[in-house]
């Protein structure tokens, strides 16, 4: 028989409920946020439309992805229809025009892997990041945003695993950790797996919606609102899904040889992607399919020592969860 005195006792999930239910409300950006980004964003397309009076502006990321915690910056995206322009020329255009215009710290990095402008509307306070003709990150953007609407399950635990992934220093990809944009995905799929399941996977079901982008066909069901209880069925709390994601990326996943894919709803094998050794700079030593560009895994930053950072900070969170008197501090806490 076990002996259940030397087990290390579990504390009742369930008491997490409440204090991080409040967490999350406090992370939800005010009404005002939304309208000071619309007049930043009105402001933009006044500037924009003298010099290139077809171009459009979208909004993507977390700003229009519903994951965004108050005072993001925004992410916004230049469409020109133009075949021959030169993004970097455009870029440093837009750059001039800006800056003539008051808007501060304008700044073109012409040689980033997406090259954009930044600049700093001193009238709201908001920062902005505008990149040219990035179609798929908007659409990718409309699919977060339709998941978010099915289950608020998705938008809690999205909003916790992105300000622990803040505030542990495991949001940099530069860094060699993961994006914003990764830990959404990993949310979704997460929730596509329980069982019973909380999401769908919406780009196997009937497609309702359908563009084509730089030759990738982006199709999926979009009419959500017919899918609101979908996760009905399922009656796991945010405590017990905050701790079990960690868990299963602390001890339960396979980096050896998965992939988690959204596209699919399940666990696609190294193998079959070709993921199975380094190319470049992608090693695949965390593999997070893109649901569009499926060539693109969000995990190609990830290096032998980050991995490892990661790994660790997903158990120190699994334990936490689990044994920790203080949950709601120790998750959080700034490394
Ligand atoms: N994106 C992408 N491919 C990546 C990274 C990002 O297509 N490898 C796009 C996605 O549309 C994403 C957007 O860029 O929504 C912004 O990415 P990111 O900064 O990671 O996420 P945000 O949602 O903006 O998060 P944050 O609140 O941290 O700014
Ligand atoms: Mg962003």
């Amino acid at each position: 028989r076990m002996m259940k005195s030397k087990m290390p006792c579990r504390i009742d999930i369930n008491r997490l409920n409440a204090p991080l239910l409040k967490i999350y409300e406090s992370l939800i950006p005010a009404e005002e946020e939304k309208v000071k980004q619309k007049q930043l964003l009105t402001m933009l397309e006044k500037i924009v439309s003298k010099e290139w009076p077809n171009a459009k502006l979208f909004l993507y990321g977390s700003c229009a992805n519903s994951f965004g915690v108050s005072k993001s910056d925004i992410d916004v995206c230049l469409a020109i229809e133009d075949e021959g322009i030169d993004k970097s020329e455009v870029l440093l255009k837009l750059a001039e025009l800006l800056q003539s215009d008051n808007l501060q710290n304008v700044q073109a990095l012409t040689r980033a892997r997406v090259p954009i402008v930044k600049l700093m509307d001193p009238v709201t306070g908001i920062s902005c990041d505008i990149c040219i003709n990035n179609v798929l990150a908007v659409i990718n953007t409309k699919l977060l945003r339709d998941y978010s609407k099915i289950d608020v399950r998705l938008h809690q635990l999205a909003f916790i695993v992105k300000h622990w992934a803040k505030s542990r220093g495991v949001n940099a990809t530069y860094q060699g950790t993961l994006s914003s944009y990764a830990y959404v995905l990993m949310c979704i799929h997460f929730l596509q797996q329980r069982i019973p399941a909380i999401l769908p996977c919406l780009q196997v079901l009937e497609t309702t919606y359908k563009v084509t982008v730089d030759d990738i066909e982006c199709a999926y069901f979009d009419q959500v609102d017919s899918l609101v209880d979908f996760g009905a069925q399922n009656k796991e709390c945010i405590a017990q899904l905050v701790w079990k994601f960690f868990n299963y990326w602390a001890y339960c996943h396979d980096y050896a040889n998965s992939v988690i894919s959204v596209r699919t709803g399940r666990i696609l094998s190294k193998q079959d992607k070709d993921w199975t050794r380094r190319v470049g700079n992608d090693r695949h030593l965390i593999c997070i399919e893109d649901p569009f560009e499926t060539s693109h895994d969000l995990g190609r930053v990830v290096d032998r020592s980050s991995v490892r950072v990661l790994r660790e900070e997903f158990e120190r969170a699994a334990q936490i969860m689990q044994f920790d008197p203080n949950p709601c501090e120790s998750l959080f806490e700034p490394y």
